[in-house]
C-alpha cells in the first residue's frame, strides 16, 4: 500500500514582530539578525492563544481547503509539539474532541523534527493496518517559552501550526523513505527544563529555552546533508531526481548549505524563515503549504523533507506528491 498526504492546512497568528521591534529592548539589530539567520519577522500568539488553539486553526484551514469530509476516516491524531498546552491531557486529545473524531490521540515530542517523526508514525500505522487515516499536526507556541532578555535565542523563534491528513494514495505515489535519528549526547546544547532540575551528567536545566547556537549550527549543517542523502538513497533516487526541497526553517544559512551540497537549484527550495522565524514542528508543513499555493509542486514530484533539533534529533523523508484531479 502507498501512503501519502491527502490534505493540508496551516495557521500563523496575525501579530507580526519585526527585527526592529527587538532593537527597542535588546542589544541587537535588524542587520545582525538578517545576516546571521535570514529572519526579518515572526508571528506571535496572543496572550490567550496556546498550541491547541493554533492546531485547531490549522485543521479548520484544512477543512476550508479540502471540505468537511477531509477528516472522514481519521482514527488517530498525533500532535508533534515542544510546547503542549499541558503535560497531560495531550494536546492531541483536545484536537480529537474539538473535531468530534473517533480516534486515538497522543502528543509526540522530538524537538523540531517532531512533524517528520509524526509522518513516519502515520505511515507505519496505516501500512500495518492499525490506522486508516492519521491527522499529523505540528503546532507551537514557542514565544511562550522564550527568555525575552536573551538576544541569542529570543530573535529566532515564532509561533504557528500545520495539519496534514495522511492516508492511502494510488500506487507509485506517497512516502518512499524515512530516516529518523537521534544523538542524546548533544542533549545539553538545546534544552528546556520540566520536572527534573538536572539532566544526566548533573547539568542544571533552564526554565526558558537554552541553546548553544554554534554547536547546534555545526550539527545542523552536517546532519541536514547526511540525512537528506540517506533518505534519497533509501528512496532509490539520486539528488538530481528531487523536484522540490522543503527543509526545516531555522536559519537561511543552514538551508543554503544543505541546498548547495545537494546541488539543487535555488528555485527548487522553499524558504520562508524570513517571515516566520523558526516555528519548530510547524515549519515544514507551513513551507509545504506555501510551496503548493505558489504552484511549485506538481503531481509526481519527488519532495525531500529534512529537519533537525533538540535531542539532538533529525528526520528526513522523500514523498512523491499525489495531486488528485
Ligand atoms: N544580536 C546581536 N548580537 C548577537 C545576537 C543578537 N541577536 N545573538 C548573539 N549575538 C552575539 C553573540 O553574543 C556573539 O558575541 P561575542 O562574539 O561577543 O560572544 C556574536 O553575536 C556571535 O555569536 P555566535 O553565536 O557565534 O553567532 P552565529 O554566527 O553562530 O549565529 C545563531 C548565532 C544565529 C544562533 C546560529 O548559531 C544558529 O543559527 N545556530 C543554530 C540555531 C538553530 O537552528 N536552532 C534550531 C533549534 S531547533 C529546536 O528543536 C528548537
Amino acid at each position: 500500500m502507498s501512503v501519502g498526504i491527502l490534505a493540508l492546512g496551516t495557521y500563523a497568528p496575525s501579530r507580526v514582530m519585526t527585527n526592529h521591534d527587538f532593537e527597542k529592548f535588546l542589544d541587537t539589530s535588524d542587520e545582525w539578525i538578517t545576516t546571521r539567520t535570514g529572519i526579518k519577522e515572526r508571528r506571535i500568539a496572543d496572550e490567550h492563544e496556546f498550541t491547541s488553539d493554533l492546531a485547531f486553526r490549522a485543521v479548520e484551514d484544512l477543512i476550508r481547503r479540502y471540505g468537511e469530509d477531509a477528516l472522514e476516516g481519521v482514527d488517530l491524531v498525533i500532535v508533534a509539539t515542544n510546547t503542549p498546552d499541558a503535560l497531560f491531557p495531550a494536546t492531541a486529545a483536545l484536537v480529537q474532541n474539538r473535531f468530534g473524531l473517533k480516534a486515538g490521540a497522543y502528543d509526540l515530542l522530538a524537538g523540531c523534527p517532531g512533524w517528520g517523526y509524526a509522518l513516519a508514525q502515520a505511515h507505519a500505522m496505516i501500512h500495518s493496518g492499525l490506522s486508516r487515516k492519521v491527522l499529523a499536526i505540528g503546532a507551537e507556541a514557542l514565544t511562550k517559552i522564550i527568555n525575552w532578555q536573551d538576544r541569542s535565542t529570543a530573535v529566532l523563534f515564532g509561533d504557528g501550526a500545520g495539519a496534514a491528513v495522511v492516508g492511502p494514495v494510488p500506487k507509485g505515489y506517497g512516502f518512499k523513505s524515512f530516516v529518523l535519528g537521534a544523538d542524546g549526547s548533544g542533549a545539553k546544547e538545546l534544552a528546556l527544563g520540566c520536572l527534573n532540575p538536572r539532566l544526566p551528567g548533573d547539568l542544571p536545566m533552564p526554565k526558558t529555552i537554552y541553546m548553544n547556537g554554534r554547536e547546534v549550527f555545526k550539527f545542523a549543517v552536517r546532519v541536514m546533508h547526511e540525512a537528506s542523502l540517506e533518505a534519497i538513497q533509501k528512496a532509490g533516487l539520486t539528488p538530481e531526481q528531487i523536484k522540490f526541497f522543503v527543509p526545516h526553517q531555522a536559519n537561511a544559512r543552514i538551508i543554503e548549505s544543505a541546498r548547495e551540497r545537494l546541488g539543487l537549484p535555488v528555485e527548487q527550495v522553499w524558504v520562508n524563515v524570513d517571515r516566520y522565524g523558526n516555528t519548530s514542528t510547524a515549519s515544514m508543513p507551513i513551507a509545504l503549504q506555501e510551496a503548493l499555493d505558489a504552484g511549485q509542486i506538481h503531481d509526481g514530484d519527488h519532495i525531500l523533507f529534512v529537519t533537525f533539533g533538540a535531542g539532538l534529533t533529525w528526520a528526513a523523508s522523500v514523498l512523491t506528491w499525489w495531486q488528485p484531479d
